[in-house]
């Protein structure tokens, strides 16, 4: 990869006194114009050790850019989106005070467009270009460092610039004749029709890099410092003298978290685990002792009973969820009321799940993951979440960087209200126990297959459909089974797994001879969008 990187740490000339280090990162504004395409950038420029927020544009719309914005942020994207440039001309202001206030800025593809448009450029339906398209650069620049004078990127439009606008250098053109990239004369702005945070567009993260470069963006974003700047949140947030409850489930971001703050609390730290009855088969178990070998020795509270008499027969899941969460929440309050120096309770929340559950102003909430936003209004203790500016794989890097073993780490995510949320229809034992034991079965066969740690998520769901079957000599009326596997680099987007006829045939095979209340087996092959990853 080109570029240089230097990989810095926080050096403590960069802080005046009352600074906190989130002021001291060079952060890169994203403006999402929707989609997904916008966290793949901010991921990407995290991968470069970048610190990133993502903001929809109608934030912008509504602000003083200039006085307000801009002086948080070392440089600006603009990122794709699903809309036209005509819908969004009432934006053209915003994109030229953009331009015009000498930040670093990059426009890609509806961005690139958005800028060419506002300086006067023609943009108009073309020919569409999908997927890898070739592009010529026709000009040097140093955004381009390291390119060849041709090379495959990924395109993804219906419309692009057909006039340059005349304030500007044409660095590159695409096949179709499209204005691929170009450079604001005398400002730092630059507009790309293609996407550099694919991987399919070859030197796309040299491209990234070279604009990081250009924009003098420093790469402080690596685990010690995010650390620090959980320290310093914490020591402002807490109250020296309480108590802080972890509820902690064996799960990526809970023991993260709770790993993390036992760093800065010690015996403050009480982590608590709670077994709601929608483990996986052998979990508990299985989980108490790898908290045990980080150092965490949970308070651990048996709760099975209670969930279930309070679950079984509801057949919404969203109602579940809401159940499991003020389950959750009355079990640390009546832990609260024991111990009055208990004021606080961690929250493994992740940027995607703030971004996800419609937190961020004009998102659409999807699904209510019981960790945001789901708490009870008379949950009285405050909530600390060190988790909540990282993407998933950063808090793996960073649970890497505190030794939490590879075995914890690599773990599938799992959701917060277990089981509970894949069981389709009424919940009941049967049903329960059914896709503990077929999800068993679909795990092991992924690690003797070798794929375990290549997927995002495997398990089996089971709904209310039944299938008649033969077995033996008698006809049964048994569930189906559906098999779900799925790869994603944050759970935002996913895709199916094309698994090995074998390997399907295997599961298929032992769920239907070791369930006997089962007599077919299918396998989801819909990714997301459009569906979601759990069924329900
Ligand atoms: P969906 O189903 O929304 O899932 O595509 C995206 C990711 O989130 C997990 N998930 C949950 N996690 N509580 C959680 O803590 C929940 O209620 C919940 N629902 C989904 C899911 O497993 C996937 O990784």
């Amino acid at each position: 990869m080109g570029g240089s990187h230097t990989f810095i740490s926080f050096d403590l000339k960069y802080f005046t006194v009352g600074m906190t280090s989130l002021e001291v990162f060079d952060k890169v504004l994203i403006v999402n114009f929707g989609g997904q395409y916008a966290h793949l950038i901010s991921r990407r420029l995290r991968e470069l050790n970048v610190f990133t927020e993502v903001l929809p544009y109608v934030r912008l719309g509504k602000a003083d850019v200039v006085g307000e914005i801009l002086p948080k942020y070392k440089a600006v994207v603009l990122s794709g989106g699903p809309a036209s440039v005509n819908e969004l001309s009432f934006f053209k202001d915003v994109v030229m005070e953009l331009i015009n206030s000498g930040k670093p800025l990059l426009g890609i593809c509806l961005g690139h467009q958005l800028m060419a448009s506002a300086l006067g450029g023609v943009v108009e339906p073309s020919l569409p270009e999908f997927g890898r398209t070739e592009v010529s650069i026709v000009k040097e620049d140093p955004l381009f460092n390291g390119w060849g004078a041709k090379e495959v990127v990924w395109m993804s439009h219906r419309e692009c610039v057909t006039t340059a606008p005349k304030d500007v250098e044409v660095l590159a053109y695409s096949s179709s004749g499209c204005l691929a990239a170009f450079k604001v004369l005398g400002k730092p702005a630059y507009g790309v029709q293609f996407h550099p945070e694919v991987k399919h567009t070859v030197k796309g993260m040299t491209l990234l890099s070279n604009f990081l470069d250009l924009a003098g963006v420093r790469r402080t974003w690596i685990p010690s410092n995010y650390l620090r700047l959980v320290a310093e949140e914490v020591v402002k947030e807490v109250d020296p003298n309480s108590k802080v409850l972890a509820a902690v489930s064996g799960g990526v971001d809970s023991t993260v978290s709770a790993v993390l703050l036992k760093r800065f609390l010690g015996d403050r730290l009480i982590p608590v685990f709670v077994d709601h009855g929608f483990m996986r088969e052998g979990e508990v178990a299985e989980v108490l002792e790898s908290l045990r070998k980080v150092g965490l020795n949970p308070l651990f509270i048996d709760a099975r009973d209670r969930f279930l008499s309070k679950l079984e027969g509801v057949s919404d899941c969203e109602e579940r969820r809401r159940i499991i969460g003020e389950e959750f929440a009355k079990i640390f309050l009546e832990l609260s009321l024991k111990d009055p120096s208990i004021k606080y309770f961690v929250q493994g929340t992740t940027y995607p799940d703030v971004i996800e559950s419609g937190v961020e102003v004009g998102s659409h909430r999807i699904k209510t993951h019981h960790n945001v936003g789901g708490l009870p209004t008379w949950f009285n203790l405050k909530v600390v979440e060190p988790l909540k500016y990282l993407y998933k794989d950063e808090v793996r890097r960073l649970g890497a960087f505190l030794g939490v073993p590879e075995e914890v780490l690599r773990r599938h995510p799992f959701p917060g209200p277990g089981l509970a949320v894949r069981v389709v229809g009424p919940l009941t034992k049967e049903k329960l126990e059914l896709v503990r034991k077929a999800s068993k079965i679909v795990e092991e066969e992924l690690r003797l297959a070798g794929l375990y740690d290549e997927v995002w998520q495997a398990f089996a769901v089971v709904g209310e459909d039944r299938w008649v079957g033969v077995k033996g000599d008698s006809r049964d009326y048994g569930y189906v089974v559906v098999v779900r596997v799925v790869s994603s680099d944050d759970g935002m987007t996913a895709d199916w797994v094309r698994l090995p006829y074998e390997v399907l045939d295997r599961i298929s095979r032992r769920v239907t001879s070791e369930l006997s209340n089962v007599t077919m087996v299918t396998y989801s092959i819909t990714s997301k969008p459009p569906s979601t990853i759990e069924p329900c």
